[in-house]
């Protein structure tokens, strides 16, 4: 194997300062590992770029809450590696727990208004957890370009933010999020999904691709909101629906202003599935 696996800040620092020592440039691309195709693009992104992948897998404790799924996150290290080498990485940092959270740690990085929104108030401290390990990945590689995927859209925003607040030395480039042949977005936790749920799961790639064709029809949307179904009230951030809300939409073609809703959990799809494609 010609990847080099770095266990220590020491040695990965080292190794990406050799990188630029030879003039090339570190293309950092910063992983939870269970890796897959959408892990690989990235690698082969930053090697388009010129640049000599570095892959860091590491499970960061700190962006995962109490009752998520950290102790049962997938870690199969060696497939990772052997994936990596294949697709040309040439560094891999692998580091424990403790070198990345030395003993009595007390730091954490913290951007404020990106996190207020989305996924930021279902999973309290996850951003912090996120920006405070990406920072320590930046300061160990040191100058580079960073490949991140945009299915995470919030934290490529979020850590794009970061990097021009704490004025660091990183190229950030975002990813178009890949998919399998039905649609759904590659994740590492696809594989949690039972049969069942695996069928089920492109619903979500099949109604944004409705919003797209919507959107590219010339509509100019005027709002799109999901709220309770009898008060209107906005979902509440602690919230998760199981019941019934209304989706409604309000979209103007040319002068023409047009509403539309479905009540989710009661009304059923005002365009039957073999229709619109
Ligand atoms: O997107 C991920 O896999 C993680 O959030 C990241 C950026 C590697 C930080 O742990």
């Amino acid at each position: 194997m010609s990847l080099r696996v770095c266990r220590t800040v020491a040695e990965f620092r080292a190794a990406c300062d050799q990188v630029r020592h030879a003039g090339a440039r570190v293309g950092l691309v910063p992983t939870m590992g269970a890796l897959h195709s959408g892990h690989m693009a990235l690698v082969d992104a930053a090697r388009a770029r010129g640049a000599r992948a570095a892959i860091t897998i590491f499970v960061n404790p700190t962006q995962f809450g109490p009752n998520e799924d950290f102790a049962r996150y997938p870690r199969p290290i060696e497939r990772d590696l052997e994936l990596a080498n294949a697709h040309g990485a040439e560094l891999a940092f692998v580091p424990s727990v403790e070198e990345m959270y030395p003993p009595g740690e007390q730091t954490r990085v913290s951007v404020a208004k990106l996190v207020d929104v989305l996924c930021g108030p279902k999973r309290p401290n996850h951003f912090d957890g996120v920006a405070t390990v990406v920072t320590k990945l930046f300061n160990v590689s040191g100058p580079c370009v960073a490949i991140f995927g945009r299915k995470d859209y919030q934290q490529l925003q979020v850590i794009r933010r970061m990097v021009r607040d704490l004025l660091l030395p990183v190229e950030v480039v975002g990813h178009p999020i890949v998919r399998e042949a039905d649609g759904l977005a590659l994740s590492s936790r696809n594989m949690y999904l039972d049969a069942a749920e695996r069928a089920a799961a492109p619903q979500i790639a099949r109604a944004l691709s409705a919003a797209v064709r919507g959107f590219a029809a010339g509509f100019r949307v005027d709002y799109v909101e999901l709220v309770g179904e009898s008060e209107l009230e906005p979902i509440a951030d602690e919230v998760t629906l199981a019941g019934s809300a209304l989706l409604a939409v309000a979209a103007f073609l040319g002068r023409t202003r047009l509403i539309d809703n479905v009540v989710l959990g009661q009304d059923p799809a005002p365009v039957p599935e073999e229709e619109h494609g």
